[in-house]
């Protein structure tokens, strides 16, 4: 379990100074366009991954007005996690109080999901936003994942260096090579016995949703199944250099998510779409969920945008069968108040001008 049990929010855009004591089970974030609701949830995202999910700046986050903005929270068990962001100084992330060099062990306390309007990106995006999404789901069930991708990445940053010079050095470059071609296999190794994992939980959760008989899912792991990536880095070798960069490798993994032959975006309705995407990110909380028993934290941004009554039901039955503590924001309270079965005592959070109220 990862619920958050006290969250204090300082000079995060509107909001000045809010303290919320959020239930374990649904938060409805309700309140007029530009009062908060976004901003709220994107401080929750920032404490479990460090970074917002609306922009890859420091700075736009902070209260224009001050210098800098902290979020802290309270998990179960006494976990706590704080957040200092300054214009000058960047960002301290602490956990128990300690300051941590990455987001590793943040993100494994908070495991979060979010559906907001640009989870459609999943569909119609850059592979980069497939690549985010698989590697999630493998980040919180292979824990020798991050060191490996950490590893990778390094090499991948000295072989482009190497790659971008006129003359090769080749003894340099064979020598990242087999370190890349090592970590390479590995993260590929760990992604397909994740797949393997996901297509399943998909195939639990999405007839709940939508029917797509002809939906498939490809996992590309980014260069030629035919041959292993040290093969691959060294017949592809002249290529790169032209390029000035590695072009097969871990770092072009994909997701292919088609409809028959199209892609699933080029079909589907933006409706369907948000069904798909919804089930794809429920699928992980799933798996997640029977795999370490842990259940991740949900920020639901204008669920009812694009989704009629009876499909935001479904969404919101799913969700809570998950057992996950949401987040869940929307204009008006009623457009989500039925859409709960009888038991569930959802809070609820009024925010208006950046303050908020519970009710
Ligand atoms: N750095 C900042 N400092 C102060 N205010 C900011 C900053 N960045 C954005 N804002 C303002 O904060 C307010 C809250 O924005 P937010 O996106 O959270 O609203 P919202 O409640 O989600 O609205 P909507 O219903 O339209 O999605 C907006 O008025 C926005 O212009
Ligand atoms: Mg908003």
């Amino acid at each position: 379990m990862a619920n958050i049990r006290r969250l204090d929010i300082l000079r995060v855009r509107n909001l000045r100074e809010i303290q919320i004591r959020p239930v374990d089970s649904v938060n409805i974030i309700h309140g007029k366009n530009g009062s908060g609701k976004t901003s709220l949830l994107e401080a929750i995202h920032m404490l479990g991954l460090g970074r917002s999910f609306r922009s890859a700046k420091l700075e736009p986050v902070i209260a224009t007005d001050a210098d800098d903005c902290v979020i802290f929270s309270e998990l179960e068990e006494g976990v706590t996690i704080g957040l200092n962001r300054t214009r000058r100084e960047g960002q301290v992330l602490k956990l128990m109080g300690e300051r941590q060099r990455s987001w590793v062990d943040t993100a494994r306390h908070l495991p979060m999901q979010i559906i907001n309007s640009d989870s459609f990106s999943l569909l119609e995006g850059s592979p980069r936003v497939r690549r985010r999404f698989l590697d999630w789901g493998v980040f919180h069930v292979e824990h020798e994942f991050a060191l490996a991708w950490r590893k990778a990445s390094k090499c991948l940053t000295q072989r482009n260096l190497l790659l971008k010079q006129r003359r090769l050095d080749t003894d340099q470059l064979q020598a990242w090579d087999q370190e890349l071609a090592q970590q390479g296999q590995h993260i590929d190794q760990y992604r397909r016995r994740y797949v393997e994992l996901f297509l399943p939980a998909l195939q639990k959760v999405l007839p709940e949703l939508i029917a797509l008989p002809d939906l498939k899912i490809r996992y590309d792991r980014g260069w030629d199944e035919s041959v292993d990536l040290h093969a691959a880095l060294q017949a592809n070798r002249e290529r790169d250099h032209r390029y000035g960069a590695t072009q097969s490798g871990p770092h072009r993994a994909d997701l292919q998510i088609r409809i028959g032959k199209n892609g699933a975006h080029e079909v589907l309705s933006r409706g369907q779409q948000k069904l798909l995407v919804s089930a794809m990110k429920i699928a992980q909380s799933l798996l997640l969920h029977e795999i370490s028993g842990i259940k991740g934290v949900y920020l639901i941004d204008d669920l009812p945008s694009e989704l009629d009554m009876d499909n935001r039901r479904l969404i919101c039955g799913l969700l809570e069968g998950l057992g996950c503590q949401i987040f869940i924001t929307c204009v008006d309270a009623r457009e989500l108040e039925n859409c709960w079965s009888e038991g569930v005592r959802a809070g609820k959070f009024h925010v208006e001008h950046g303050k908020i109220t519970p009710f």
